[in-house]
């Protein structure tokens, strides 16, 4: 454990941004955890994993703490059901390897979400049909306030679309060390969102695995989103809207083309990369800060953007759809 202070968080965080931190600092057990905090008691305080959905538009002043919580345990099993329990640290894409390679099935849809395993339930992440809550049944996190460990099991999380208690009502109050998630023994294959059907069968796949769906999953991902090694972004800038019958109704008059989504009989889900597009800011570029040319709702840095430009540029974007479209755009990002 060794506190640096001034410290560039250019390289932990997607975005590339040239923030700075007061103090930051590693952690690897809740030990030594429970000592960093013993000692910094009336600072500003955030926990770090892999920086993937934060953009940074001012420097920080307090202390980042990076969970790097390791290890990968089966923790216990029936027999349907396979209980797997990942430190905060761990990256998100190697567990979801860990699972395909061993044929637990329930992430595999969940192939290459950057990130660690610690953000994973705090964002309730969710790609191609399944979200973590479909998988998740318990996390140990540290609480600030109380100086203790608590367990917290499915429902406790009140996870929703991007959501979880970890984003509101607690927010910034605990720090999650590891999670266990039920994976199934006799993986149920789900491939009826998006453009995995179709992929599995450009692939020539015979026999339907989980390895398959995964490999399908990769080749989508790769082909749409931006790698963040190569040109700064943090995935989805925006949530999809969802908006009532009555305002789709509306909508369709003027836009015949709004695609949307059933989520149930009152409400439905619109695609916010496509208002977005429609407005007409895909491929747009002002100095640094951009909207990628391949997915509107993914903002990017192509190098020395400040977080600041590219929280205008999405400020920009959201004015324009509302008054194009009456709807107001929610970031997804954490905005720090
Ligand atoms: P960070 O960015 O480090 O942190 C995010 C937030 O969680 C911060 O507020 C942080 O304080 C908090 N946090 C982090 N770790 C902990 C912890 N241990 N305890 C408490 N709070 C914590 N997301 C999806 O859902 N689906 C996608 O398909 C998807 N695709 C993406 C594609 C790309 C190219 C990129 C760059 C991002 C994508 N994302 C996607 C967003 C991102 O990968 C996820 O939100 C991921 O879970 C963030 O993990 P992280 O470790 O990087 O979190
Ligand atoms: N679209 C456009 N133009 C664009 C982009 C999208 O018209 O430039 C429209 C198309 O109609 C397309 C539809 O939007 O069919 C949906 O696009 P896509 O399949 O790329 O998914 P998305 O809704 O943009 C969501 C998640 C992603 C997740 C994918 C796959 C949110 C905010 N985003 O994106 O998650 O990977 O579905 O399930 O829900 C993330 O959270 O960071 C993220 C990348």
């Amino acid at each position: 454990m060794h506190l640096k202070e001034n410290f560039s968080l250019k390289a932990y965080n997607t975005f590339g941004i040239n923030a700075v931190a007061k103090y930051f600092c590693e952690f690897s057990s809740a030990n030594d955890l429970a000592e960093i905090l013993a000692n910094q008691n009336d600072i500003k305080k955030m926990v770090l994993g892999g920086g993937s959905n934060i953009l940074f538009t001012t420097n920080f002043n307090g202390i980042i703490l990076k969970n790097n919580m390791p290890g990968i345990n089966v923790v216990k099993e029936d027999d349907e059901s396979i209980y797997v329990k990942a430190g905060a640290g761990v990256n998100w894409h190697q567990f979801v390897m860990y699972c395909v390679g061993n044929n637990f099935g329930g992430v595999e849809n969940l192939s290459l979400i950057p990130g660690n395993v610690g953000a994973s339930p705090m964002q309730n992440i969710g790609a191609y049909g399944v979200e973590i809550k479909d998988v998740f049944h318990e996390l140990t996190a540290w609480s600030d306030m109380e100086n203790k460990i608590q367990c917290f099991n499915n429902s406790d999380c009140e996870f929703g679309y991007r959501e979880s208690v970890f984003k509101k009502k607690y927010k910034g109050q605990f720090i999650i060390l590891d999670a266990t998630f039920r994976l199934n023994k006799n993986p149920i294959f789900n491939i009826s969102y998006g453009a995995i059907e179709s992929e599995l069968e450009r692939m020539n796949v015979q026999e339907l695995t989980i390895q398959a769906i995964s490999e399908a999953v990769i080749k989508i991902r790769t082909s749409k989103l931006p790698d963040p090694s190569v040109i700064g972004n943090a995935g989805s800038f925006f949530k999809n809207p969802e908006i009532d019958k009555q305002e789709l109704h509306e909508l369709l008059q003027i836009e015949p083309a709004l695609p949307n989504y059933k989520i149930d009989d009152e409400i439905f889900k619109i695609p916010a990369g496509w208002l977005i597009e429609q407005c007409g800011w895909k491929g747009y570029r002002k100095g640094d800060a951009g909207c990628y040319e391949k997915q509107a709702l993914v903002l990017v840095n192509y190098g020395n953007a400040t977080g600041k430009e590219i929280f205008d540029l999405s400020d920009e974007i959201k004015i324009s759809v509302k008054e194009k479209f009456g709807i107001d755009l929610e970031r997804e990002v954490n905005i720090i």
